[in-house]
């Protein structure tokens, strides 16, 4: 095998336990957002074998050319979900980076966005406290998701959000893929589906017009802050216009999805009925997605504790028949 020169010079290689080692256990990683220069805070693996993960690259290695020549040869790179930080950290320099990069095509960054979007994805699918029960709709969610950002005009706003902050990005493509499986529960054609995934992954587009600073402040925001953070549904959907986005229930998700039952959300105070299917759905993935993530300010709530809060103090707001879909999806 080719790698083999490249373990016995540069480096180590260190078989390790296969029950505690199990693929399961990793993170495929792409290479290609490897550069010379870099200095990974994260080991890199290979899988030798079905059951053995092997130690390839170990952090705060500085890649050199010949470290980079030999990395392209290695069919498959991992990294231990014991250093998820450390990857995600790389990840969004590295994604950000892709997008400004002028030596990579389209194609390339299409690809790498991509690829970061299903390991995303399958993390989703793997945690206790979202979808590990609702893996019959991977197989509807992931091909979706993968013609969602081959679309000219729906990678163009994904890029903004992807430069833009994180933890936006992040969240964007959760709500995105909560809303892909909640909308197949609830039997949406697969052409609404398409067009309800984008909504969902486009609906925070408004924040990337925002003052980071805002968007990203830990403690309450004052008047005058949280006057300008209730624009970005409009700022969403003026942006995706501009980038020539006019499906009408696309734009819709975008601009409603803070939209209350009551009337008591923004920006346009809709009622009831006005409130359509797409802003109905994807307000729901936005609350649930929100509420189980952790951020450096609050922790997370467990998906119980989220749905309980949901149907308790958020009655007024959600369609509850939507909810108790949705409800039924998590835990049956
Ligand atoms: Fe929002
Ligand atoms: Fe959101």
């Amino acid at each position: 095998m080719k790698y083999k020169k490249i373990l016995q010079t540069d480096i180590k290689s260190n078989y390790t336990n296969a029950k505690s080692n199990t693929l399961s256990s990793y993170m495929m990683f792409d290479k290609r957002l490897i550069n010379v220069g870099d200095s990974l805070k994260f080991h890199l693996y290979i899988n030798d074998y079905v059951t053995h993960m092997s130690l390839y690259l170990q952090s705060n290695t500085v890649i050199d050319k010949k470290h980079k020549n030999s990395l392209m040869e290695v069919e498959r790179l991992y990294v231990n979900k014991e250093q998820k930080g450390e990857y995600e950290h790389f990840i969004e320099k590295k994604l950000q980076d892709t997008i400004e990069s002028e030596l990579l095509s389209i194609e390339d960054k299409r690809d790498i966005i991509y690829t970061s979007t299903s390991e995303l994805t399958n993390s989703l699918y793997e945690d206790p406290n979202a979808l590990e029960n609702v893996q019959r709709s991977k197989n509807i969610v992931k091909p979706i998701l993968q013609s969602i950002i081959y679309d000219d005009k729906a990678i163009k706003s994904f890029m903004k959000i992807i430069e833009y902050d994180y933890y936006t990005h992040t969240h964007s493509l959760n709500v995105s893929i909560y809303s892909l499986c909640l909308g197949s529960e609830l039997g949406l054609s697969q052409t609404t589906l398409n067009a309800l995934g984008c909504s969902a992954l486009l609906h925070d587009l408004g924040k990337s017009s925002i003052d980071r600073k805002i968007v990203n402040k830990t403690g309450l925001l004052s008047h005058f802050e949280f006057d300008k953070m209730k624009r970005h549904p409009t700022l969403g959907y003026e942006t995706a216009l501009k980038i020539g986005i006019t499906d009408k229930n696309i734009l819709d998700g975008i601009r409603h999805h803070h939209e209350k039952l009551n009337g008591m959300g923004y920006p346009d105070g809709l009622k009831g009925k006005e409130i359509t299917l797409f802003a109905r759905i994807i307000g729901i993935c936005d609350i649930f997605d929100a509420l189980t993530t952790r951020r450096s300010y609050k922790s997370a709530l467990n998906s119980y504790d989220a749905i309980y809060l949901m149907k308790t103090h958020m009655y007024k707001h959600l369609d509850m028949e939507i909810v108790n879909t949705f409800i039924k999806m998590l835990h049956n």
